[in-house]
């Protein structure tokens, strides 16, 4: 048996914010039936990232620092990812390595070749896993240590959906995260229901996900993690292996919601509306800047490692 904190919730007391906002204390939740752990919950739980919790009067500060009110539409001081002297080994393997970076654009692209580490930074940046050494900060928050902020802060999508579904159906894997968010039962099913409206898949909302294509699948986490409304997006590769109208059609989707994004990829043409890019190899962040001048080298860089035959290199 799992067991996990959910909030307790009370009334926000902005009367035109129609959230519940989490208060000290919780009661225990349990799950008895994830056949994923702890992938799939771990992934969840990323996803949980957000949202749904008083957008007008949720603490964006951290202990120690002064707290911050977030506002409607606007924020005392700008969103901000941090990470100072980041690593993360593997069996004392370095995977990652002195990554120290500080953004507030709202589209963040991160690209590297297969292997250079974006996945384990994907997975470091929605709090995750733990970092071997040094600091991740999003929105102020140490994401890893404190779970509860990781959940109203940040949501991730990944490349396989197969990692993130839990639920056989599409309803209750919507309403899963919201659940976890402290919505009531009721509160989630309305969550859900618009979410596929505004979706216009209202028909989907028993469907079986096993019945789903991959590219409908990805539509159903991406409408879980959305209905969530997180702060930051987190995306590692979740276009990839998809036919191209599907990935304009998500990309649009992802576009209108207007969230916050951080997009990894090893695709060019994945990242080029970004407005800030890092360059990640062999764990390390090697340049930074705007796409149109980062991209260029990194196009010709790989294709010049193609010429090589280091595919089955490891990390370390
Ligand atoms: N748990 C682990 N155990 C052993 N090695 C790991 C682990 N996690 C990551 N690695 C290694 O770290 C390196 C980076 O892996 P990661 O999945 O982060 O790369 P990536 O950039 O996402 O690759 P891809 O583009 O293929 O998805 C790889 O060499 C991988 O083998
Ligand atoms: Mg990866």
């Amino acid at each position: 048996m799992l067991f996990w904190r959910i909030p307790a919730l009370a009334p926000c007391p902005a009367a035109e914010n129609p959230w519940p906002r989490p208060v000290q204390g919780g009661k225990q939740g349990h799950c008895s039936a994830l056949p994923r752990w702890p992938i799939a919950f771990a992934a969840k739980t990323g996803t949980s990232g957000a949202i749904g919790l008083a957008p007008a009067c949720t603490p964006a500060g951290e202990g120690g620092q002064k707290r911050r009110l977030r506002l409607h539409g606007c924020e005392t001081a700008p969103f901000t990812i941090r990470l100072d002297d980041l690593g993360y080994e593997v069996a004392g393997r370095p995977v990652l390595a002195g990554i120290t970076l500080q953004s507030s654009a709202r589209r963040i692209g991160v690209v590297g070749r297969n292997g250079s580490g974006k996945s384990t930074l994907a997975r470091l940046l929605a709090g995750l896993i733990a970092p071997t050494s040094g600091q991740v900060r999003i929105g102020g928050h140490d994401v890893f240590r404190d779970r509860r902020a990781a959940l109203e802060t940040v949501g991730i999508l990944f490349q396989n959906p197969e990692h993130q579904i839990i639920f056989p159906r599409v309803a209750e894997e919507i309403a899963f995260g919201l659940r976890q968010q402290g919505l009531d039962k009721a509160q989630a099913a309305a969550r859900v229901e618009a979410v596929l409206r505004s979706f216009d898949k209202p028909h989907w909302k028993d469907a079986p996900i096993s019945a789903l294509s991959q590219g409908q699948k990805h539509l159903v986490c991406m409408m879980a993690v959305l209905a969530m409304r997180p702060q930051l997006l987190i995306l590692d590769e979740p276009y990839a292996g998809l036919d191209i109208p599907t990935r304009r059609q998500l990309a649009r989707y992802l576009h209108r919601a207007g969230t916050r994004l951080l997009h990894i990829s090893h695709e060019p043409s994945d990242l080029e509306t970004c407005d800030e890019l890092f360059w990640l190899d062999r764990g390390r962040i090697v340049a930074q800047g705007a796409p149109a001048l980062l991209l260029p080298d990194f196009t010709a860089e790989m294709i010049r490692l193609g010429e090589l035959d280091d595919i089955a290199d490891l990390a370390g």
